[in-house]
């Protein structure tokens, strides 16, 4: 009878999971054995939170004591905790909250629980939502925001905090303390009435999960908002403005994070409207917050038609303001030159901003990486480029090092990744795509944290119990699951990346996809408008009858010379330059011989042959995974590997036939194996 019971009670919990397969994330819902949670500090809300996760999600003992700390200790930095297997110590309520969800992570992927102390690399894990106020998302391929609905905006419904909640449960899972709840390209509406009660009413169902409201401002609000003749940052009617705005916003949200900008960007308002610096801008709105505690992320994303070589403009309007910021401003770096490419080198200037803090900013929503169709797993990226040796104060002055407080001093550190979320009832669109955001918050949490294991948990979390509801089978053996489903899954995942950039844009090859608004597919012919020489092809990859490649040595646009010794000299020399990178600094001819002893094109070939065959690998990998996954799930990746294995033959023979015209060079004959 007891037996049948729970069967009854597993069928539903199978039942339930099905329906919700891709909204759990990677926090399914698991049976919980009972605990008490055992605690002297004073009851709060994200102590409330701490225990009720707990107490959702407990794996061990049936009616384990659980003690929660609060306590002041040395090594414990931030909201950093530590653990053992039924203790969690930290020096703040958010951090019992994190090793909370760390306590449950580990019993559910089987790693030890006594683990000690995890600290954040970083103070803010933030997103950065690019939503629209009318429910629009800029790159956005998980549907409509999960913030703003037309003409709705502020009609604030049950669902939308339930939404807001379920948001916010999965960002503190994962460590993630800070959502910037519009994008960067802002509406000046949003410092409005209407627009700052529905932050509130966000900012309201964020904070029991320790997620702080941020907003993107346009610069010149104080003239299209608030009426001023001018948003002249060192104007005092536009400064008392700033600060009267920002006092409102306090008044309504006492904990809000502060303010993103892009400003003298991509047509975007800024201070150099008013023959003004960036530093000037910054700093207006970071002594507008200051007095709250507040933050000014301020995009070091410029550039402009005029500049010959987009990828140094950066560089060049950041450095000579080294220090002229406020201690409350963060330089928001994305992580190459040039826009989220592929594959960039990382951005000259992380180690070379020595007086300012400086933070990296990802995208987790995969603007240039196939959207939401193409599998692509973004932690090999992004664990590239933090470990990256930028060499600005001798050899190990890794990217992570250089904007986490380690190599230089800065009061404030923060990393931000550009989210991938949005009403689809995944999420994300594509179902691995979830692996990105979680993979966003553990990098933010643990900056040298490995590729493989954030993969492994992932799937584990994700994936595990599934195998069970998988065309009713029965669970298998844990063995079994690791051999056949976790251990290639893993390697289809870290291979993934490396993949989509062999069939998209190999060899530092960048910037050659369709350049319509879309950016998905391929389009190095593209050339739309004469004004825009900078976004026009041959630009990027300056394909002609001599070679193909942007030169950016001392002989070129000398953007080699923005990276410190022994980097300059590495990438200036194409004997010596990483073939990663070969084309991103050097222009070369179409027989230059490579380290591989091939000529370059027909490496460039090989490329996105390989490419296009790991694509196919992955689709068998996959149809072999079907016992391990519930069918929804298994049916929705396998049409999407499908379209994307078109996606990389379509990038192979449209960039292959275009470059072509000018090589005019056979596709050597491996490239075209017999399928
Ligand atoms: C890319 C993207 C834009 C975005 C910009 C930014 O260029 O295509 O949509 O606004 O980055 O980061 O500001």
């Amino acid at each position: 009878m007891k037996q049948l019971f729970f069967s009854l009670l597993l069928l539903c919990g199978a039942l339930t999971l099905k329906a919700e397969d891709g909204h759990q994330l990677w926090l399914r819902p698991h049976p919980a054995a009972p605990v008490t949670v055992v605690s002297a500090a004073k009851n709060s809300l994200l102590l409330a939170t701490a225990k009720q996760e707990l107490q959702r999600g407990w794996q061990g003992a049936a009616g384990a004591n659980v003690r929660l700390t609060i306590k002041k200790d040395k090594a414990l930095r931030n909201d950093g905790f530590r653990l053992s297997a039924t203790s969690v110590e930290a020096a703040t309520e958010a951090g019992l909250l994190y090793g909370v969800f760390e306590l449950l992570r580990r019993q559910q992927t089987g790693q030890p629980l006594a683990a000690g102390v995890s600290n954040p690399s970083y103070e803010l894990r933030v997103l950065n939502h690019w939503d629209n106020l009318d429910g629009s998302v800029e790159r956005g391929y998980a549907g409509q925001s999960i913030f703003w609905r037309k003409d709705s905006a502020f009609a604030v419904t049950a669902r939308d905090k339930a939404l807001w909640q379920a948001y916010a449960r999965a960002d503190a899972s994962v460590g993630i303390n800070g959502a910037v709840i519009n994008n960067v390209n802002s509406s000046p509406q949003m410092l409005s009435g209407p627009y700052l009660a529905r932050t509130k009413a966000i900012a309201d169902e964020l904070r029991p999960f320790g997620v702080k409201v941020f907003l993107s401002v346009k610069f010149s609000s104080p003239a299209l908002l608030g009426g001023l003749k001018t948003s002249d940052p060192l104007d005092p009617a536009v400064i008392s403005w700033w600060k009267n705005k920002t006092k409102e916003v306090y008044a309504l949200i006492p904990d809000f994070g502060g303010f993103v900008v892009k400003a003298s960007s991509e047509g975007q308002p800024g201070p150099q409207d008013y023959g003004r610096t960036h530093a000037d801008g910054a700093n207006l709105l970071a002594d507008a917050v200051r007095p709250f505690g507040g933050l000014v992320m301020w995009r070091a994303f410029v550039y402009s038609p005029a500049d010959k070589d987009r990828a140094k403009q950066a560089y060049n309007e950041f450095v000579p303001l080294d220090g002229k910021f406020r201690d409350n401003v963060i330089i928001q770096v994305k992580n190459g030159p040039i826009d989220f490419q592929p594959r960039e080198p990382f951005s000259p200037l992380f180690g070379a901003l020595k007086k300012t803090a400086v933070m990296p900013e990802f995208q987790i929503t995969q603007e240039y990486l196939g959207q939401s169709t193409d599998l692509v797993f973004l932690a090999p990226m992004w664990e590239e480029c933090l470990g990256s040796d930028t060499y600005q104060a001798g050899p190990g002055s890794t990217v992570a090092r250089c904007t986490d407080g380690s190599v230089y001093p800065q009061r404030h550190s923060a990393m931000a990744g550009v989210a991938n979320v949005g009403l689809a009832t995944n999420w994300t669109g594509q179902d691995f795509g979830q692996a990105n955001w979680y993979a966003f918050g553990r990098l933010a949490w643990n900056n040298t944290m490995k590729s493989s294991q954030i993969a492994d948990e992932w799937l584990r979390l994700t994936f595990a119990e599934s195998a069970t509801t998988a065309a009713g089978q029965p669970a298998p053996a844990a063995a079994d699951w690791n051999a056949h489903f976790l251990a290639p899954m893993t390697q289809l995942l870290l291979a993934s990346r490396e993949a989509a950039v062999n069939y998209s844009m190999p060899l530092g090859l960048h910037h050659i996809m369709s350049a319509t608004y879309d950016h998905y597919g391929p389009g190095p012919w593209w050339a739309p408008d004469k004004m825009r020489a900078d976004w026009t092809p041959p630009y990027y990859h300056q394909a002609a009858a001599n070679g193909v490649g942007f030169d950016r040595t001392t002989a070129g646009s000398n953007a080699v010379s923005q990276y410190h010794e022994p980097l300059a000299a590495q990438f200036n020399d194409p004997a010596t330059c990483p073939d990663e990178y070969l084309l991103w600094f050097h222009h070369l001819p179409w027989d230059f011989k490579m380290k591989s002893g091939r000529t370059l094109w027909d490496e460039l070939a090989l490329h996105y042959d390989l490419g296009v065959h790991q694509v196919r690998q992955f689709q068998q990998t996959w149809d072999a995974a079907r016992p391990y996954v519930d069918a929804e799930r298994f049916a929705t990746v396998q049409n999407k590997l499908r379209a994307q294995s078109g996606n990389a033959v379509l990038w192979k023979d449209a960039c292959l036939l275009y470059f072509q015209q000018f090589s005019r060079l056979p596709i050597p004959a491996s490239v075209e194996p017999p399928m």
